[in-house]
């Protein structure tokens, strides 16, 4: 239970408020106060279906492994109860607009997940990585050439991963800018440098637009496959054996191209923000080298960059201790289960040696573990080999600005100079 000095409608207000999301201090205040007094807080906000927000690392494991209790479907993330309202009455009584992977439950989970799976392991990406070095020492070089100073995320956080995607998607420029504004639409709907608009509807004017654009691909890629993603997804089948529905195969677009691009475009920056701030760890870095991998980690479990992701109980069970009742909801709050002491020593240490990194959760856990984790940390990987062997010296140029958003989110703004 809430203890110490915590209203608790405030503390319902905070968690379903995007400013909060926008404020690390602000936040990670809050979450540090849950996992010590209230690590499964019944939240209770007016206007939202009720849920337990769970804050440890050892709990959000235990929820993520046990699939079966703890099911994905009906409830991805946060929500106004007036959008979920929204959301049904558009859909036919859905409780989604895109039916990918992070929707789905198994069975259909695993086949779905099973067609691009392979793509996406480690030994299979190592063929990209000199296209990715490519990619990212074509960054830095515009970044070089705006002469001394940038702003990080604009000129190059957000250009150079959404690169990738398209590269693994086997699309080219000209789609960028298309998929830049689809991915903030969705990702940012309350933030307002990134929305579409403030209409209710904008969120299906997005995925219509995008389903335009999903049904001109799959056509294209049916009609002459090649070897990237795109085709596999085109050429798939459904577990009845039947080509793709229209539907899943924008879904699977979607989601590799959404949840593959913010994510890793704001750990980038916010890597990057913490070398600033830590000299002596961007020292330990370049005085050697191989500890970029433990740093990627490090910057990953630092960042979080998706906030949330919910399972619904599909049984009456407990987590640690707390009885939780068929049919509730748990919201699975990745930063703070990387701040958590009981694993990470000095948890808001920023280490790039930091011994058990790789224990992060920023990934998720379990079957629904994040598909890309091994590409995003390749680029990032990458990224930062290259930043480091071109500049020596980066500082703040300005003040950093981070985005309103629950779900996905992180630095919108960090002005840099370099040299
Ligand atoms: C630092 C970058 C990234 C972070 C922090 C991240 C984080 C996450 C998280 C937390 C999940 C949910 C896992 C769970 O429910 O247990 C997820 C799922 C997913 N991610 Fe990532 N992600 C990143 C990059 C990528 C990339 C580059 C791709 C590109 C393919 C990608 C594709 C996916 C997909 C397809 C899923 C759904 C998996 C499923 O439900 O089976 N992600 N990611």
């Amino acid at each position: 239970m809430m203890q110490a000095g915590a209203n608790v409608s405030d503390v319902d207000a905070a968690i379903v408020d995007p400013t909060t999301y926008a404020d690390e201090e602000r936040y990670h205040a809050l979450m540090t106060q849950l996992r010590r007094d209230d690590p499964l807080h019944l939240c209770t906000p007016p206007g939202f279906r009720p849920f337990r927000v769970v804050t440890r690392h050892a709990d959000i494991r235990r929820v993520e492994l046990d699939s079966r209790t703890f099911i994905n479907y009906p409830r991805m993330n946060l929500q106004p109860l007036e959008m979920e309202e929204r959301v049904m009455a558009a859909t036919g009584g859905r409780r989604y607009t895109a039916r990918h992977l992070v929707v789905m439950d198994a069975p259909e989970h695993q086949h779905y997940r099973g067609l691009t799976q392979r793509w996406f392991l480690g030994k299979q990406l190592r063929p990209l990585e000199d296209r990715i070095r490519d990619l990212a020492r074509e960054a830095i070089d515009d970044m070089a050439a705006r002469g001394g100073s940038c702003d990080f995320v604009e000129d190059v956080a957000l250009w150079f991963p959404l690169r990738v995607i398209l590269m693994t998607l086997g699309l080219g420029r000209d789609d960028e800018r298309f998929l830049m504004k689809i991915t903030q639409e969705i990702f940012g709907p309350d933030d307002p440098d990134n929305r579409r608009s403030t209409s209710p509807d904008a969120r299906f004017e997005t995925i219509a637009e995008f389903s335009r654009w999903c049904d001109a691909l799959t056509a294209a890629r049916r009609a002459a496959p090649t070897d990237d993603v795109a085709s596999v997804i085109a050429n798939a089948r459904d577990p009845d054996g039947q080509p793709i529905a229209a539907i899943d195969a924008m879904s699977y677009y979607l989601i590799i191209a959404t949840a593959g691009h913010d994510t890793t475009s704001s750990s980038a920056s916010a890597g990057l923000l913490e070398l600033i701030r830590h000299p002596d760890e961007l020292h330990k870095l370049r005085a050697d080298p191989a500890l970029i991998p433990n740093a990627i980690d490090e910057i990953i479990r630092w960042a979080s960059p998706v906030k949330h992701f919910f399972r619904t109980a599909a049984a009456d069970t407990e987590v640690a201790g707390v009885a939780i009742a068929e049919g509730e909801h748990l919201m699975m709050a990745y930063p703070s289960a990387n701040r958590d002491d009981a694993v990470f020593e000095d948890p808001f240490a920023f280490r790039v040696d930091r011994r058990n990194a790789r224990e992060h959760v920023a990934f998720g856990y379990g079957p629904h573990v994040c598909l890309g984790q091994h590409l995003a940390k390749m680029e990032l990987r990458i990224l930062f080999e290259e930043l480091l062997a071109r500049f020596d010296r980066f500082e703040l140029a300005g003040e950093p600005a981070w985005t309103q958003s629950s779900f996905v989110s992180g630095l919108k703004r960090l002005p840099i100079r370099f040299s």
